[in-house]
């Protein structure tokens, strides 16, 4: 399979970049500076440098790929970070229709569900723009013609934990967190996994 990892530089980005490597396929890493590029060497990997959110990049990254994982996110829950979500998903739907890529999967925010109480609320009125921009996002996605996965977290950790829960439209009970690595798992066995159609999982650590 030929996978192009959006955000391949990020905690997670260069975590699903690793995977995918080690479990056989071709990646292409984006990153968005010379200086981001990837210490990893292979001779599966490509990197190529550019904006995630320029559709014309995207298109010449896209072309003869099978399947874009995007790890892209805010590094801060301000506005102008959070936008990276919808920006990148309206150029990534547009250089996927230029040039025939079908399958695309996307990291995505728990918020997005609904809160089940005072403290879920909370949590999402202290990020608002967290939550409009991965709305926005989600929404694009779901309007345009790709095959689509969102995997919807709470709390990312750096915790050394692979294994994982992910439920189809609900985070798994007691599931707020989950690992880097968890994700990244969770992200590849999609790419190896045909799937069509938009789904919705919520991804979280294994049962305690
Ligand atoms: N942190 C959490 O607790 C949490 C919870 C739920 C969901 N998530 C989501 O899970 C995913 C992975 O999170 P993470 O913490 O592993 O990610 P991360 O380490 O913060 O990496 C984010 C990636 O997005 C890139 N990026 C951000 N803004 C960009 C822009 N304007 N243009 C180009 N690239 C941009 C970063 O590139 P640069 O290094 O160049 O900035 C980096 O590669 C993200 O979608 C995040 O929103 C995180």
């Amino acid at each position: 399979m030929k996978v192009v990892v959006l955000g391949a530089n990020g905690r997670t980005g260069m975590l699903v970049v690793n995977e995918a490597l080690a479990r056989g396929e071709t990646v292409t890493a984006v990153v968005r500076s010379d200086a981001k590029r990837p210490t990893t060497r292979h001779e599966r990997l490509t990197v190529l440098v550019g904006d995630p959110c320029d559709p014309d990049f995207l298109s010449d990254a896209f072309r003869d790929q099978d399947v874009v994982i995007s790890a892209l996110g805010g590094r801060r829950p301000s506005k102008k970070a959070t936008s990276i979500y919808w920006k990148s998903a309206d150029a990534i739907t547009e250089a996927a229709a230029a040039t025939g890529l079908k399958r695309a999967i996307f990291t995505s925010t728990a918020l997005l569900f609904p809160a089940g109480n005072l403290f879920g609320r909370a949590l999402r009125a202290l990020v608002p723009n967290v939550v409009r921009s991965a709305r926005r996002m989600e929404e694009r996605l779901f309007a345009s013609d790709l095959d689509v996965i969102f995997a919807r977290c709470g709390f990312l950790s750096d915790a050394e934990e692979t294994a994982y829960r992910a439920e189809r439209g609900a985070l798994p009970a007691a599931g707020s967190s989950v690992s880097r690595p968890s994700l990244a798992q969770f992200l590849v066995d999609k790419v190896q996994s045909p799937f069509s159609g938009r789904q919705v999982y919520g991804v979280s650590r294994p049962a305690a």
